[in-house]
């Protein structure tokens, strides 16, 4: 099993929700985290939360859809950390409706933040992996990526695209040691998903937790270089 202290990882989205759990776990291991986000307050205060884990964490303010903030945001972690290893591409936005009640503006709003977003980012911490011919990209789609189902077209269409992008990545990187994961987690408590309606807090016993999420990617990320985890669908036990 790889050690994975001292390696540098950016969780996009780290803030808060599935992101958090990531970044907590990552600092149980010794990994300093840069995390980001649009919400600098949030941001701040979990950088704080991480810091106490004794590893180097920094939070950068920037809308993963907007190509040239991108650019801005990476270039400034980069320079923070002065390195990458590991990318987690968790942001994301969802809403629900039918097709022709969502409004044109929200169903792109979708796309750009969960697609482009994912690309933009991606496309900025490559070349860093790259030159250190190795890393490791974790990409969060969704079971609504397997399958669409009534009221999720926007939603559903991302995580459709992400997990094509995402196996292409795989296919075209591996050569330079890089492993891609694409993962397609059922729900998960957190805002997202109780603001849908489709989980409730206190539900600890009956729904896949941030933390079930973080240890999954963790465990992948222990694999030895040799050894590549490529996909993963986590469920709840209870139907
Ligand atoms: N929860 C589930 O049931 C579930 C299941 C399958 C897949 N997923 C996927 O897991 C990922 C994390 O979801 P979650 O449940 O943790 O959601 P969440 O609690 O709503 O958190 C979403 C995160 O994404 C960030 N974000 C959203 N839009 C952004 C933008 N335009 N620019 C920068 N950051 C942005 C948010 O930060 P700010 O608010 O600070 O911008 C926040 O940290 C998402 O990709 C989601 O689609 C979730």
């Amino acid at each position: 099993m790889i050690n994975l202290k001292n390696k540098k990882a950016i969780i996009t989205g780290g803030g808060r929700g599935l992101g958090k759990a990531t970044a907590i776990a990552f600092a149980k291991e010794g990994i300093d985290v840069a995390i980001t986000g649009r919400n600098e307050a949030v941001l701040k205060e979990t950088v704080s939360e991480l810091e106490a884990f004794g590893i180097k964490a920094v939070y950068s303010v920037f809308d993963i859809g907007n190509y040239e903030d991108v650019k801005i945001g990476i270039d400034r972690i980069l320079k923070s950390l002065g390195t990458v290893d590991i990318l987690v591409n968790n942001a994301g936005i969802a809403a629900f409706g039918t097709l022709n009640d969502m409004e044109v503006s929200q169903w792109s709003q979708i796309i750009q933040t969960n697609l482009m977003g994912m690309y933009y980012v991606t496309k900025e911490v490559l070349p860093y992996l790259i030159s250190n011919n190795e890393g490791d990209i974790i990409n969060v789609s969704s079971t609504a990526g397997l399958n669409g189902n009534a009221n999720t077209s926007a939603y559903s269409a991302s995580k459709f695209a992400v997990i094509g992008m995402s196996q292409s990545l795989m296919k075209e990187v591996r050569k330079h040691n890089i492993r891609v994961c694409t993962l397609t987690p059922s729900t998960i408590a957190s805002d997202m998903s109780i603001d849908l309606g489709i989980a409730k807090r206190d539900s600890e016993d009956s729904v896949l937790q941030p933390e079930d999420f973080a240890e999954l990617i963790v465990a992948g990320l222990k694999l030895s270089r040799r050894a590549m985890l490529t996909s993963a669908s986590l469920w709840s036990t209870n139907p």
